[in-house]
């Protein structure tokens, strides 16, 4: 579970959450939902320990997120998928080689990357383009090469921040789709959005996110 207990996060003077309590329970399936620069790439960052609360507590599986020293912090982010807002895709590997480095940097043995990576894009509908490089991609095509790397090691929670920026309708719709699916299996998700079109297509609890509150 996953819970935010009085979260204030001020970058200088700038208040972005004040003082913010949530929680999200195992197999859940939550839409944080926000206009731009509300806080809601924040709510991932300190999830995801990047940044620390100014005040208050982030806590996950009752483990105090932002206590953590760098090597607990490590071990427990293996244990995350998250897709990031700018994808982070690293433009110089191959699809087959994106998903796989993601296991290479975890010490992965060789055999076990060979075949977890096709099972992944598979997944995704991305089998066909393991040898094609991020650039030659489409928009939908890239933010399910990120899906695709955040489920490498079948995390238990999936963090997906606006994982629908840029596309048309029936590539969103597609996008969805995958989640649900993931949902379906036993992840818990949690994605963010400030698009009215993804949470009409979600059955999910919405966090509305305005004025540094969950309203
Ligand atoms: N590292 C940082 N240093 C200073 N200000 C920051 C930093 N990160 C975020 N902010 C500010 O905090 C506010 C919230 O940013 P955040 O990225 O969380 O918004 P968002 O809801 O994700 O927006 P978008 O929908 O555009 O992605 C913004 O005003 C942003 O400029
Ligand atoms: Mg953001």
């Amino acid at each position: 579970m996953i819970s935010f207990n009085n979260i204030t996060k001020k970058f200088g003077h700038h208040l972005v959450l004040d003082e913010v309590n949530f929680e999200i329970n195992s197999g859940e399936l939550v839409v944080v939902n926000g206009a731009s620069g509300t806080g809601k790439s924040t709510i991932v960052a300190l999830l995801m320990g990047a940044e620390k609360p100014t005040t208050g507590t982030v806590e996950v599986d009752d483990l105090v997120v932002n206590e953590m020293d760098t090597g607990t912090l490590q071990l427990y982010r293996r244990k995350l998928g998250v897709v990031y807002q700018d994808y982070k895709l690293l433009p110089k590997k191959t699809v087959f080689e994106n998903v796989a480095f993601a296991m290479e940097v975890c010490e992965e043995p060789r055999d076990e990357i060979s075949r977890r990576v096709p099972e992944v894009l598979d997944k995704v509908g991305l089998l066909n383009f393991q040898d094609s490089f991020p650039n030659h991609l489409s928009g939908g095509e890239r933010q399910r090469l990120a899906i695709a790397r955040a489920l490498v090691h079948d995390p238990r929670l999936l963090i997906a921040d606006e994982p629908t920026g840029n596309l048309d309708e029936a590539n969103v719709r597609g996008i969805i789709d995958l989640f649900k699916r993931l949902h379906s299996e036993g992840a818990t998700v949690l994605l963010t959005t400030h698009d009215p079109m993804v949470h009409n297509m979600l059955p999910a609890r919405t966090l509305e996110i305005s004025g540094g509150k969950i309203l």
